[in-house]
């Protein structure tokens, strides 16, 4: 006996029924990131120079990958602890004394697989649906999704570009919480902008949080990576150990360890403790043989990132100087993070420029619009590249940029 496929006699009334079984409309229709849609024209091919995502070049030091290695052969193989190898908590609890100057103990450090990871378990646990996050844009577009995959709502309060430069009114974003505001989200050094946050803003928007009993997380996964300082202000710098503050951080810019997926949160200790329960059904905590290749970079790193920051230096002054001397176009010099995010004037589309910058030039760029309200109108290119590839890349892209 034989009977019609299944498909032609269910057609799907949601979209999350086109699946075998049915899944959440909320993940079934959400739109591929549009960094992936230019991306996704290039990325297998080779003469394309690829400045589209957050990464270096450089491969991850040796002697991290030695570390690892050395840990992978002794046996660190087994499940381990959710919240991090003491070792390596420790040790950030240390490497945070020294770059902040402040008291910090390892109570409050819990290491992650990512600082992706960081906030999306952060979202995990503090958004309900229907509350809503407040969010500094033009933001990186994976915390809005990680916002919404919990049923959140998030708000844009966008940042203002003026005689080149980047500046947040605290006014409009505070005006922008309401009761069901569970947190701000502060991402400075910022990707993709560079803008910093002063520390006396950030001072402020702590004692508001605090006031407001929301918590502040803040993305300074960046903060190494400055060009006018040792270190960006950290918003740690103003918190006591039980303040409603979450720090979200990683190994994979300043150590060149994207592809390792580990990253860790400074947070109230009991907030950690809780986390360890989302730790648990999500992955079961970091592998441990990694972790000690992480402990190598946070105890013997700082050669290495003075390296990383003074080639960067120098890719960002080489693309900012080219794109300054285009009459179209409106950039800041970078102060932080390895990101040039330019104003095109006349541009209608970032999406469209950036699919011919692909198909035409073979440089692959980042549309301003992928990062949200206040992004259209831009380009972001990462210039944490070699010197020759990036005089290469923009001997390219100038034509169509005049
Ligand atoms: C602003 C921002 N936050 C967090 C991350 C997450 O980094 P990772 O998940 O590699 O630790 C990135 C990566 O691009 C980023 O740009």
């Amino acid at each position: 006996m034989s009977s019609a496929p299944a498909t032609s006699m269910h057609k799907p009334a949601r979209p999350g029924d086109a699946y075998a079984a049915p899944v959440r409309d909320l993940v079934a229709t959400m739109p591929l990131t549009q960094i992936g849609e230019v991306a996704n024209l290039g990325r297998g091919d080779p003469d394309v120079i690829k400045l589209w995502f957050g990464e270096s070049d450089l491969k991850t030091p040796e002697f991290i990958g030695r570390a690892a290695n050395k840990a992978l052969a002794e046996g660190y193989t087994f499940y381990t602890w959710q919240r991090g190898i003491p070792p390596l908590r420790e040790a950030i609890a240390r490497y945070t004394e020294r770059v902040y100057g402040i008291d910090c103990k390892s109570d409050r450090i819990t290491v992650m697989g990512s600082g992706m990871q960081v906030i999306a378990l952060a979202c995990q646990a503090i958004i309900d649906p229907g509350d809503n996050v407040v969010v500094v844009s033009p933001a990186w577009p994976n915390v809005i999704n990680a916002v919404q995959v919990m049923g959140g709502l998030p708000r844009e309060v966008t940042l203002d570009f003026k005689d080149g430069r980047w500046s947040l009114d605290l006014d409009r974003l505070f005006a922008a919480v309401d009761d069901r505001t569970r947190a701000l989200f502060v991402n400075s050094p910022s990707n993709p902008t560079g803008w910093v946050m002063s520390s006396a803003d950030q001072k402020t928007a702590l004692d508001f949080c605090r006031s407001r009993r929301i918590w502040l997380v803040a993305d300074e996964v960046y903060a190494r990576l400055v060009y006018d300082r040792p270190v960006a202000p950290s918003f740690l710098q103003h918190a006591g150990p039980d303040d409603p503050l979450i720090v979200v951080q990683s190994f994979s810019k300043p150590w060149a360890m994207t592809g390792w997926r580990l990253g860790w949160m400074t947070s109230p200790a009991n907030f950690g403790d809780m986390l360890a329960k989302p730790i648990q059904f999500n992955t079961s905590g970091s592998p441990a043989f990694l972790q000690y290749g992480a402990l190598a970079a946070i105890e013997e790193g700082e050669e290495f990132l003075k390296h990383m920051v003074e080639r960067c230096r120098a890719g960002g002054e080489i693309v900012f100087q080219r794109l300054a001397a285009l009459p179209r176009v409106r950039v800041a010099r970078p102060d932080a993070t390895f990101y040039t995010f330019f104003a095109v004037d006349g541009m209608t589309s970032s999406l469209e420029l950036a699919k011919r910058f692909v198909l035409e030039t073979k440089v692959g760029l980042a549309p301003g619009s992928a990062f949200g309200a206040g992004g259209e109108g831009y380009l972001r290119l990462c210039f944490a590249q070699s010197p020759e590839r990036l005089a290469t890349a923009m001997d390219r892209i100038e034509p169509l940029l005049r």
